[in-house]
C-alpha cells in the first residue's frame, strides 16, 4: 500500500505529480489519482514537486519535508566543500558523537539508487573501541599470512606487506590509518544498479561529512584486506548474498587544510 493521500483544500489541480512521476502513475482526474500502485518507484516526486503541500505518500506528512525555497546551499560554498574536501590520514582517536554518525548516515540515504531501490546497506564502526580491536584483528590475520608466505602476488601483497611491516616495526596503521570509524557499503547482488549506489551513497556521505569537519578516507587498504581474509566480511555481519561498495574510513581529523588545491584541467572529450 503506497497510501497516495490528496489533500483536496491544498491541491490546486496543477498536475505537477502526475506530469513529475517518473512511472507514469498518476493520472489526473478532477484530483490526481494512481492508475497502478505496483508502477510506484516510492520515489516521493510527487509529495517533492507540488507547490502546495497537498499530497502525500507512504505515510509521509508533507509538512514534515525541508522546505527547499531559499535554503539551498550557495554554488560556491558546494564548489569550496568539493574542491576543500581532502583525504584525512591523520585522525584524533575521539569517538564521533553517535548521533552526528546516524546523521550522517541518514543524509547519506538520501542519495540516488538505480530504480530507487535504496537497498544499500551501510555497514560501521561506531565506536573507536571497537576499531581498536578489528585493527588488531586484521593486524594479527595479515601478520599470519606475511608469516606463511600468503599473502598475495603483485601490488596488493606488497601494500599490504608493507602495512604489516609499518604496525610491527613503527606502530603505523596504514590500513585504516588511525580512524575511530570505518563504513562500508554494500547491496544485494540483484539490486539494479548495486556497484553504483554503493559508491554514490560513499561519496554523497563523505561530502556531508566534510561539511561537518569530520575527515574522510576512501579505504582501498579495507578492500584489499576483505580480498585477502575471506572471514571478514562475515565477521563484519556483512550479508553473503551483498556486492561489496567500498570502505571509507573517518573521524575528527586531527591535521587542518587551509587552501584547495589545484588540480590540471579536467580532461574532456567534445562529442561533435
Ligand atoms: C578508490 C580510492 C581508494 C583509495 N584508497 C586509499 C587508501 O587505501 N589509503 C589512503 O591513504 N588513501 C586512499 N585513497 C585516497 C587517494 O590517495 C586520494 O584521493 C588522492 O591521493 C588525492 O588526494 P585528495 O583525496 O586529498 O584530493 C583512495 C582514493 C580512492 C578514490
Amino acid at each position: 500500500m503506497i497510501q497516495f493521500l490528496i489533500d483536496e483544500e491544498r491541491c490546486i489541480q496543477c498536475g505537477e505529480c502526475a506530469e513529475d512521476c517518473p512511472a507514469g502513475v498518476i493520472s489526473m482526474e478532477d484530483y490526481p489519482t494512481i492508475t497502478n500502485e505496483d508502477g510506484c518507484y516510492r520515489c516521493q516526486h510527487c509529495l517533492a514537486v507540488c507547490p502546495e503541500g497537498a499530497v502525500s505518500i507512504l505515510g509521509r506528512n508533507p509538512d514534515a519535508s525541508t522546505g527547499l525555497e531559499g535554503n539551498m546551499p550557495d554554488a560556491a560554498s558546494m564548489e569550496t566543500l568539493i574542491k576543500g574536501r581532502r583525504s584525512v590520514r591523520r585522525y584524533s582517536d575521539k569517538d564521533l558523537d553517535p548521533a552526528l554518525i546516524d546523521e550522517l548516515l541518514d543524509i547519506a540515504n538520501h542519495a540516488p539508487t538505480g530504480v530507487n531501490s535504496q537497498s544499500v546497506l551501510f555497514t560501521v564502526v561506531r565506536e573507536g573501541a571497537v576499531m581498536k580491536g578489528l585493527r588488531q584483528e586484521v593486524l594479527a590475520q595479515l601478520t599470519q599470512l606475511q608469516n606463511n608466505g600468503k599473502l598475495p602476488e603483485g601490488i596488493a601483497g606488497q601494500y599490504l606487506g608493507a602495512a604489516v611491516d609499518g604496525w610491527r616495526d613503527a606502530g603505523k596503521d596504514l590500513i585504516f590509518r588511525g580512524a575511530p570509524h570505518l563504513l562500508i557499503t554494500s547491496a544485494p547482488q540483484d539490486a539494479p544498479c548495486p556497484a553504483q549506489d554503493t559508491l554514490i551513497a560513499l561519496t554523497t556521505f563523505q561530502l556531508m561529512a566534510h561539511a561537518r569537519g569530520v575527515g574522510t578516507v576512501w579505504d582501498g587498504m579495507v578492500m584489499m584486506v576483505l580480498g585477502v581474509c575471506p572471514g571478514l566480511s562475515a565477521r563484519l555481519g556483512i550479508p553473503a548474498d551483498h556486492l561489496l561498495g567500498y570502505a571509507m574510513a573517518f573521524g575528527e581529523p586531527a591535521v587542518a587544510y587551509h587552501r584547495t588545491v589545484q588540480r590540471s584541467p579536467a580532461r574532456v572529450n567534445v562529442v561533435r
